[in-house]
């Protein structure tokens, strides 16, 4: 019998103490909005939950060593944990391609699954918990908040996305304001057109402030 329970465990352990917003507690969310999603979709639901919690292991911000290095230790997991051949595949291909790869740069295509799982993934980018997320990232990595001199960039490739350095604020820009329009399913769709709203409003706030005019 092949264990989800066990795959939890690594990921769980792998995860707690990340400290860049990609900690279990996001690991878990997008678990449960992807398995919410999912049952508005025609999808297998262990594909779903093995590739929400398995999203992140292989990440280029997270995992030290190459992408094919970080997918293997996924498959190995699975396979540890009794998962076939075939779920590896599946799994695999979704940790490959999931990711934001710049303004500019199409999604991956994924299947059925993947596009769940990177709604999922993508409504825990935006709205209030976004912002944390983005905040505690621009932290991690010793970001200014905001800088006016520096303005957005709508990045062509994913190596000029992965290079910049630039302030949170400019993140909002170059992503998170960009997730609603590029969301697969209805009911991704439909939370992510709420949580946009509400990064808008959280701008104008900020903006006003900035200036002092409020
Ligand atoms: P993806 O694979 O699509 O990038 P992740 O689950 O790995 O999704 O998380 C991406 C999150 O990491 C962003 O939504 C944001 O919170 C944070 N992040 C990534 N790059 C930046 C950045 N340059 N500035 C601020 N936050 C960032
Ligand atoms: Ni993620």
């Amino acid at each position: 019998m092949a264990r989800i329970d066990e795959i939890e465990v690594r990921v769980k352990r792998r995860f707690e103490e990340e400290g860049s917003g990609h900690d279990w507690w996001h690991i878990l969310r997008v678990r449960n909005l992807a398995m919410k999603i999912a049952e508005s979709e025609s999808v297998d639901p262990v594909i779903v939950e093995l590739a929400a919690l398995l999203h992140d292991v292989a990440d280029h911000k997270l995992f030290p060593g190459t992408l094919e290095e970080g997918l293997e230790v996924i498959s190995s997991w699975l396979k540890e944990a009794g998962f076939d051949e075939l779920v590896c595949r599946k799994v695999t291909d979704i940790a490959r391609d999931i990711s934001f790869k710049g303004a500019e740069v199409d999604d991956a295509p994924l299947s059925a699954e993947g596009m769940v799982v990177r709604d999922a993934d993508r409504l825990d980018a935006i709205g209030a918990i976004g912002i944390a997320r983005a905040f505690a990232f621009g932290g991690n990595r010793g970001r200014l908040l905001y800088n006016p001199a520096i303005p957005p960039e709508m990045h062509d490739s994913f190596e000029a996305y992965r290079s910049s350095d630039a302030p949170t604020i400019n993140h909002f820009y170059e992503k998170l304001l960009l997730l609603k329009d590029r969301m697969h399913t209805k009911t991704g769709s439909e939370m992510a057109a709420e949580r946009h709203r509400f990064m808008e409003q959280y701008l104008n706030q900020f903006f006003d402030e900035w200036q002092g005019n409020r």
